[in-house]
Parts: C-alpha cells; sequence; structure tokens
C-alpha cells in the first residue's frame, strides 16, 4: 500500500521502534518506578531515557517538564481542564481540532468558562492583534494549534505567545501536526504548555504523547492515583513528572517512542522537514494540473504542514478515498478530519476534503502514482 495518511499516524515506524517495543514487553515487562528490582529498574531508565531525548528535541532543560500522555488529546485535556477555573475566558482559534475545542466548550456549556474564537485565513491563519482585540481582563488561557490538520496553515505561535506573554495569559500551543517535522521549541515561543503525540512526526507507536509545562506552572493534575513514590500522602505529590503520571504507564510505547525521537535527532528535523516540504510541493504541482480541483490551504512553497487537502469538483471526497484505496492501494484520509471548524474556514463542511499526507518514508514515486491516480478518476467521475 502507498501510505498517504501520515498526518493521522506516521506509517511505517523505523524498524528500532518495534524492536523497542519488543524488548520491553519480552525483556524486562516489570513496573517502572514500583520495586527496586533489576527489571523494574530497567523499565524505569526506558521511560526515564525516553522522557530525555524529548527534552533534546524540545530544547528543554529540565526532562521531568514533560510528562507522558497516552495521546496529544490527553495532553491537550490535562491543560485544558487543569488551569481554567470557574469565571475564567479562554480564546482559541477556528483552525482547531475537536481536541482543543470539544474540552474548551464541555467547559463553556457547563457554564464554568467563556469562550472567544478567532477566525483566521487559509493562507496566514490567524493575526496576533485579533487575538490580542479579544482578550478580557478574566483572560486566562489562549489554545492555539500551530498548524491545522486540514489545511495545512501555519499560524504564527511566536507573534501569539508574544501577545500572550504582553497580556499575562497562559498559552498552550497543540503541535500534533508538526513535532518532529519542524521546530518545535516551546522556550524560544514562550509557551505555557505544549501537547504533542508520539505517533506522528516522532514515529512511536500509538497510545503515546506528551505534554510540556513550564517549569513552576501550577497545573491541576487530570488522574490522580499511584505514582511509585510519595506513597504516604493522600493529596497527589506536588513533583513533576509524578504529579500527572499517576497509574502504570505504557511502557512498551514509551520504549518505542524513545527509538522514534532518536531516529528524528538522527535524521535531523531540518531534513525531515525538507524532504517533506519537497515532497509536498511536487504533490501540489501535480494536483494543480487536475482539472477542476481546488487546493485548500496555503500557495504552493509557502510553509504548511506535511499535508495538502483538496476537493475536486463533482466528486465525493469520500468516494474517491474509497476508491483511491480499492482500486490504487493507496491511503488516505477524507471527511472533516475531526476538525469540523477548520472546514467552515475552508467553506467544506458539507463535502469534506480528501487529504494527503507524507512523512520520511514516502517517495517522489509515492506522490507520482497518488496524482495520477486521482487525475485518472477525478477524469472518470467527473464525466
Ligand atoms: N488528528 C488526526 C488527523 O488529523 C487523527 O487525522
Amino acid at each position: 500500500m502507498i501510505y498517504l495518511d501520515n498526518a493521522a499516524s506516521t506509517w511505517p515506524k523505523p524498524p528500532r521502534v518495534a524492536t523497542a517495543v519488543a524488548e520491553a514487553i519480552s525483556e524486562y515487562g516489570a513496573n517502572p518506578g514500583r520495586g527496586t528490582h533489576r527489571l523494574a529498574q530497567r523499565a524505569a531508565a526506558a521511560v526515564a531515557d525516553t522522557r530525555r531525548q524529548l527534552a533534546t528535541l524540545l530544547r528543554v532543560s529540565n526532562p521531568d517538564d514533560i510528562v507522558f500522555t497516552h495521546n496529544a488529546t490527553e495532553g491537550l485535556n490535562l491543560a485544558i481542564l487543569g488551569v481554567l477555573m470557574p469565571g475564567d475566558h479562554a480564546v482559541t482559534t477556528t483552525f482547531e481540532h475537536n481536541s482543543v475545542r470539544r474540552p474548551l466548550e464541555a467547559l463553556r456549556r457547563a457554564g464554568v468558562i467563556d469562550l472567544t474564537y478567532v477566525a483566521g485565513d487559509e493562507r496566514n491563519g490567524v493575526d496576533p492583534d485579533d487575538i490580542r482585540r479579544v482578550l478580557r481582563p478574566n483572560t486566562k488561557l489562549i489554545a492555539v494549534t500551530h498548524a491545522s490538520n486540514v489545511l495545512g496553515t501555519l499560524l504564527d505561535i511566536g507573534g501569539i505567545a508574544k501577545v500572550a506573554k504582553e497580556c499575562g495569559v497562559l498559552l498552550l500551543v497543540d503541535a500534533a501536526q508538526t513535532i518532529g517535522a519542524m521546530p518545535v521549541d516551546p522556550g524560544t515561543w514562550q509557551a505555557d504548555m505544549v501537547a504533542f503525540p508520539g505517533h506522528k512526526g516522532l514515529y512511536g507507536p500509538q497510545g503515546t504523547g506528551g505534554l510540556y509545562l513550564r517549569p513552576g506552572l501550577d497545573v491541576r493534575p487530570l488522574h490522580y492515583g499511584g505514582t511509585g513514590g510519595y506513597s504516604d500522602r493522600i493529596d497527589q505529590p506536588p513533583v513533576r513528572p509524578y504529579r500527572y503520571e499517576s497509574g502504570t504507564l505504557n511502557t512498551p510505547g514509551i520504549a518505542g517512542l524513545g527509538e522514534g525521537v532518536k531516529f528524528v535527532l538522527e535524521m535531523g528535523v531540518d531534513q525531515i522537514q525538507k524532504h517533506n516540504q519537497a515532497l509536498i510541493d511536487r504533490l501540489y504541482d501535480g494536483l494543480s494540473d487536475i482539472p477542476g480541483i481546488r487546493i485548500t490551504g496555503p500557495p504552493r512553497g509557502t510553509p504548511r504542514a506535511d499535508l495538502i487537502s483538496f476537493s475536486v469538483e463533482g466528486v465525493d471526497a469520500a468516494e474517491m478515498a474509497v476508491l483511491l484505496n480499492d482500486h490504487y492501494d493507496i491511503a488516505v484520509r477524507a471527511g472533516l478530519h475531526c476538525a469540523p471548524l477548520a472546514h467552515e474556514v475552508a467553506g467544506t463542511l458539507e463535502t469534506g476534503l480528501i487529504r494527503v499526507s507524507v512523512g520520511w518514508f514516502n517517495t517522489v514515486d509515492d506522490i507520482d502514482a497518488c496524482v495520477g491516480a486521482v487525475g485518472e478518476l477525478a477524469a472518470a467521475l467527473r464525466l
């Protein structure tokens, strides 16, 4: 199969990821942080090593400021539910995935917070000054994606962070579509929290992810329970990462994630970005030549996440994806991509879009095969 659904989960993974998962299960399947025996220590060392790798990638000086979650969604929930209090106001954008929108809306609908959406456009994202204009004295949080998972549009995180700092508002960044594929740097951004998945640009297993928390930031835990240490305390320990990592961790997944991050560090984010961008440019050019096609998001050559979503006039997006799978063995994702707000920006809420997303293991041949198949289907279906 030609796999072009890397924005949902990257695949394949570097072989060392599966090796590390298998080793964690077959060679040292003990509980990290629970017990002083050799196998528990090896499990704890694997978890600590992955945390260190992530700290290197994110240029974070204290690895304990990164806590493990099961995916980006859990990290976003931890951040949003952990800082907002009754009477607070939060700001988000019209580019957000449901993983940001739904926890915010759940709080709004329960009467806990007020919420404002700031609109932007496909090409430029959101103007930081538009965010500044909607801030109120009780605004506690700005929650924004780094890149739209539908349109590929990059948001100006540096500019938004500047507004947040100047106005004393917390900034949460959803790096689901960019981590590992372009620089994600909480320190330079001065972001308070950055949530990320392990199974996308970090090439780790599904069921892994994390949240960076700025030093000293007080966030309420999402889960309470055993942490391996501080067992005599009734309350959740204040110490990171234990405060946020109750219950047995996904050691095999985290061990695999560590190898994924090492792979990204060895390849270099710059090189990955260059490779993926070249494929995206080729895809853009190929798709542009197909009659009736409309490509969404930023224009060719403009930095974007490693994906292109498009529609073909008169052709159903879901049908195109099914035919690509059934007749060409090509995997793409069609529909609303769990982000109806971004489809409102593009005006495609009713029709959906076909999304092609690339990763390190894709080749020029994959792109050419996809363009050829889309061209053939478009010609046949538009008749
Ligand atoms: N958020 C993931 C996607 O865009 C799953 O497909």
